[in-house]
């Protein structure tokens, strides 16, 4: 490292240190969170706010009800107002670069929050986050374990159009199980991450085949769609679980009970508590300069109803959920 980069760490530090104490003892983090599309959104949420408070750090929460230009408006306020550090759950990968560029002018380090950006790495501390295309490799190769040799068509439902874990989690998924043969994905839609459009999606798929008698397994990219599907599934006079393998990605406690009532097969889980790692890295960071990994990676782990889902069901009711 040359002199002159050393030097150019030194300011920057030094003005992030600066900004840090100026706040007295109270860091100050901005937030801006997608919305609250998912069961496992609103754990997030109450996490972070939970995880802050046990810091002492002064938390500015902002909801972006699923709009970008909600959330770059809630950016440019907390740069405004100066915070000491923000943290953003990006809504789609693309779109971020000038406002992250503005963060950085002014010195505030900021970290990303369960999805990632299509953006320069210079332009974030760090990103906290599943590998998001291995969550559809583990879901993937489970549908090859359960199905075998037999013919299955799929169907999936898709997260957020452009966001990052349904851009990966396709792709995982897809890597899979395309190699092999008697597995097809048929239909692919977007269910925005939500319960109510994850039943509607669900309820056309039916529809267009044969009242679901073709349909194999559906793969949801997040839980809620998956416990919508599996109202749809049932609502066509099928057996989810049975008739149609359902499997999805989260580990919220709404599929664990699908799980004991024979409704689900398998959930890929994701930890809502990404503030944890993050207030840690960022600690760290304005104490004395340590420099986060740029990715922060949470499990993933798979959990199928022989995994005690009363248990799991048990042990997360109440952790923010
Ligand atoms: O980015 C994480 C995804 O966003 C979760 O899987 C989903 O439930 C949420 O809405």
């Amino acid at each position: 490292m040359n002199i002159i980069t050393k030097l150019a760490i030194a300011a920057s530090l030094a003005t992030a240190l600066t900004s840090a104490s100026f706040a007295a003892d109270k860091l100050v983090v901005g937030f801006s969170q997608i919305g609250s599309e998912s069961g496992w959104r609103a754990a997030e949420t109450s996490v972070t706010k939970q995880q802050a408070a046990d810091r002492g750090i002064d938390l500015k929460f902002a909801d972006a009800q699923q709009k970008q230009e909600n959330q770059i408006k809630a950016i440019r306020g907390f740069i405004a107002q100066g915070v000491n550090a923000i943290l953003v759950a990006p809504v789609v990968a693309t779109g971020w670069d000038d406002v992250l560029k503005e963060a950085k002018e002014a010195n505030i380090p900021v970290i990303l929050l369960d999805r990632g950006v299509d953006a320069p790495e210079d332009l974030y501390l760090t990103s906290v986050a599943s590998d998001q295309v291995k969550e559809g490799t583990v879901a993937g190769n489970w549908l090859v374990s359960a199905v075998g040799d037999a013919p299955c068509k799929v169907v999936e439902i898709e997260g957020t159009v452009g966001s990052t874990p349904a851009i990966n989690r396709k792709k995982g998924f897809d890597e899979a199980v395309l190699a092999h043969a008697n597995i097809t994905i048929i239909r692919s839609q977007t269910g925005e991450f939500t319960r109510a459009k994850g039943k509607e999606v669900m309820e056309g798929f039916l529809k267009a085949e044969n009242g679901g008698a073709d349909i194999c397994a559906v793969y949801a990219h997040n839980d809620d769609m998956a416990v919508g599907a599996i109202q749809a599934i049932k609502d066509a006079g099928l057996k989810p679980g049975t008739d149609i393998k359902v499997v999805s990605i989260d580990g919220v406690p709404d599929i664990f009970s699908a799980m004991v009532a024979g409704e689900a097969n398998a959930s890929v889980e994701l930890t809502p508590n990404m503030a944890g790692p993050a207030f840690d890295a960022l600690a760290a960071y304005l104490k004395d300069g340590t420099v986060p990994p740029k990715f922060i990676v949470t499990e993933s782990k798979l959990y199928t109803p022989a995994d005690n889902p009363q248990g799991e069901y048990d042990a997360r009711k109440g952790l923010g959920y």
